[in-house]
C-alpha cells in the first residue's frame, strides 16, 4: 500500500484507507459499521447515569447500565449488517446467533472496557475481535481483524486487518480521519503498566518488575485496559501486564474479549503478547469466560518478561 504523506493524512477517512489497503468489501463495511457504533456509545457515555444496572455478568461483576446499553447498541448494529453470523460479548452469558447462519464473520466484543472508570471521567473503550469462524468451534478460529475505540478527550479508533495497525480520530464533522498510518513499535520503550496488587505478585513477576524499575521505566497505569494499551502503542513501545497472581493464576483479563484482539493489533504494529509461556494468539479458548495472564507491548520487554518468568 502506498505510504500516505502527512499532508494528506487528515483527508484519508476510514473507508478510503481500508479500500487503499485492499481490505475486502464485506470486512470494510463491517469495520465501518462498528466504528460508527462508537459514536452512539460515546453519546450514551455522555448521557449515562453511571449507575449499576442491578445485573451481574458471567464474571460475577456488577454491570453498569452503560455496559448493557453499549452491548445492545452493538448487537442491534451488527444484527442488520448482513455480515455477522455470531456475536459474543463480555456482557452476555452465551454466544448469540445474530445472523441467518450463512454470514462470513463472527464478532467478539468488550462493549465498554473500564466501565468502573466512567464516574472518574478517565478514558474508557470498546474492544472488538472479528473472526473467520465460531470462537468456540472445533477448529480454532483466526482473527481476521481487530479494533478498539478510545473514548477520551478525542474519540480515536485503531484497527488492523493484518496489514499494519492504523489510528483514526473522529473529527468535528463526525468522520474518522487517519492520524497514524502503519504504527510501528520500537524494539523497546520506556513505560510500563501493571495490574494486580504488589503483595500478590509471584516472585518471578516481582523480579521482572524490579528489573523494569531499575532500568528507569515510568509507571503508566490508569485501570482502563484500552487507554493503557493505547499508550504503549502510540508511544511506540513499553509493556502492559496483568499477570498471574498468587491465588489467581489466570490473572483478571478476558482472553477472548480483551487479550486476543489487542494481541492481534499489537502484533501488526511489530509488538507481541504472551501469557508468560505462549503467544496469546495461539491459545484456543475453551470457554467464553476464560481469563489469561498477559504481557503485551514491544518485543524487548515481552521477551525479557518471558526470561524472568521461565528462569529455572
Ligand atoms: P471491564 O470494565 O471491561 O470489566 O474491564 C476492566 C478491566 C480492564 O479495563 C483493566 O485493565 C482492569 O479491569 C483493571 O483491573 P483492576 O481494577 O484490578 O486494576
Ligand atoms: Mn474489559
Ligand atoms: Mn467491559
Amino acid at each position: 500500500m502506498e505510504t500516505i504523506s502527512d499532508a494528506t493524512k487528515g483527508f484519508v477517512d476510514l473507508r478510503r484507507h481500508m479500500w487503499m489497503a485492499g481490505v475486502e468489501m464485506e470486512l470494510r463495511r463491517l469495520i465501518w459499521q462498528i466504528a460508527v457504533t462508537g459514536k452512539y456509545i460515546s453519546a450514551k457515555i455522555h448521557d449515562s447515569n453511571r449507575k449499576f444496572a442491578g445485573f451481574k455478568n458471567i464474571y460475577g461483576e456488577e454491570q453498569l447500565t452503560l455496559d448493557r446499553s453499549s452491548d445492545e447498541i452493538l448487537q442491534s448494529q451488527l444484527k442488520f449488517s448482513g455480515f455477522v453470523r455470531e456475536y459474543a460479548s463480555e456482557e452476555q452469558d452465551s454466544i448469540i446467533h445474530i445472523g441467518k447462519g450463512s454470514e462470513k464473520y463472527f464478532v467478539t466484543a468488550d462493549p465498554l472496557d473500564g466501565s468502573s472508570l466512567v464516574d472518574t471521567n478517565l478514558a474508557i473503550g470498546t474492544i472488538i475481535g472479528i473472526h473467520d469462524g465460531s470462537i468456540l468451534g472445533e477448529r480454532k478460529s483466526d482473527l481476521v481483524a481487530a479494533m478498539y475505540i478510545t473514548y477520551g478527550p478525542l474519540i480515536t479508533m485503531v484497527y488492523s486487518t493484518g496489514k499494519g495497525t492504523h489510528e483514526f480520530v473522529l473529527n468535528r464533522e463526525g468522520e474518522y480521519v487517519l492520524s497514524e498510518d502503519n504504527i510501528t513499535l520500537s524494539e523497546r520503550g520506556s513505560i510500563y503498566g501493571l495490574g494486580g496488587l504488589r503483595k500478590d505478585f509471584t516472585p518471578e513477576h516481582l523480579k521482572f518488575v524490579e528489573y523494569l524499575e531499575s532500568e528507569g521505566y515510568k509507571l503508566r497505569y490508569s485501570g482502563g485496559f484500552v487507554p493503557d494499551i493505547n499508550q504503549v502503542l502510540i508511544k511506540k513501545g513499553g509493556i502492559f501486564s496483568y499477570p498471574a497472581l498468587k491465588g489467581n493464576p489466570e490473572g483478571k483479563l478476558r482472553l477472548i474479549f480483551e487479550l486476543q484482539p489487542m494481541a492481534f493489533i499489537m502484533k501488526h504494529a511489530g509488538g507481541m503478547a504472551t501469557n508468560g509461556k505462549e503467544d496469546i494468539l495461539s491459545i484456543k479458548p475453551n470457554s467464553l469466560d476464560q481469563r489469561s495472564p498477559i504481557y503485551i507491548g514491544s518485543r524487548f520487554e515481552v521477551k525479557k518478561a518471558k526470561e524472568f518468568l521461565n528462569k529455572s
